[in-house]
């Protein structure tokens, strides 16, 4: 396994690691960068948004967004990346899955046929406390690509912390798929907080099953792991 994992149990050590990671893909060259969303990715966004790093040659591809609020609510994953990195940071073209599109089903064709045409040289991510990468839910095919998913009772409730009520948090969303991750050249996955310790251990121990769509990266060649999770590589 080429699984890289490194212990960071300071939080800002662990963030301005992630800042290098992105600086040197930078001076290397890489161009297009598949991004993500969630508390995890809050304050590496900051530092970007306090570097000097100059993104106004690349592009930007996200992850995923909700279906049924519109792209203004301040909760949908287009206003969260304005408002944390683009408005700061721009980028020369960026993406991000249209949830209002009237066919959610035609639009996550679009995105994953534009994915196809890109080349991503660097993908970040977090991570759900069920494992979930994007918001490809356990029991999610490895083979899946970008598509229309509903959100599970654990995501939806871990993510309520966001919205007024629960009511209030959508039920669908359209995500890369899990094989439209993996395409990425190299993988940045940042993992804090203990509610991440049995998807991160899952990963470390290389027990790969789609119940735990996270462990799909021991197959990648190319990832490198960020956690302030006391844990060890020969576990
Ligand atoms: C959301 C996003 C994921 C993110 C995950 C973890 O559901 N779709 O991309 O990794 O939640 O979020 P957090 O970083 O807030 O724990």
């Amino acid at each position: 396994m080429t699984l890289n994992l490194e212990v960071w149990e300071d939080r800002d050590a662990l963030y301005n690691r992630a800042l290098e990671i992105f600086s040197s893909e930078l001076k290397n060259g890489a161009t297009t960068f598949g991004l993500a969303t969630g508390g995890t990715t809050i304050p590496l966004y900051e530092k970007m948004r306090n570097s000097s790093l100059d993104f106004s040659h690349c592009t930007s591809v996200n992850l995923d967004e909700y279906v049924g609020i519109p792209q203004g609510h301040s909760q949908s994953y287009y206003t969260f990346m304005q408002q944390h990195l683009f408005e700061a940071k721009p980028f020369n073209t960026t993406y991000i899955p249209n949830g209002e599109a009237e066919n959610v089903d035609a639009e996550a064709k679009r995105y994953e046929d534009l994915l196809k045409s890109l080349t991503v040289d660097m993908q970040l991510l977090g991570v759900g406390v069920n494992g979930h990468i994007g918001f490809n839910e356990p029991g999610t095919s490895f083979q899946s690509e970008t598509d229309v998913v509903e959100l599970t009772v654990s995501t939806r409730s871990a993510n309520a912390r966001f919205f007024d009520t629960m009511d209030e948090v959508p039920k669908q969303a359209i995500t890369m798929g899990i094989a439209s991750i993996m395409r990425a050249n190299y993988i940045l996955l940042i993992a804090v907080g203990e509610e991440k310790r049995p998807a991160i251990e899952a990963l470390i121990k290389g027990d790969i099953t789609e119940d735990i769509p996270v462990t799909r990266l021991c197959n990648h060649p190319n990832v490198i792991v960020l956690t302030d999770l006391k844990i060890s590589k020969d576990q």
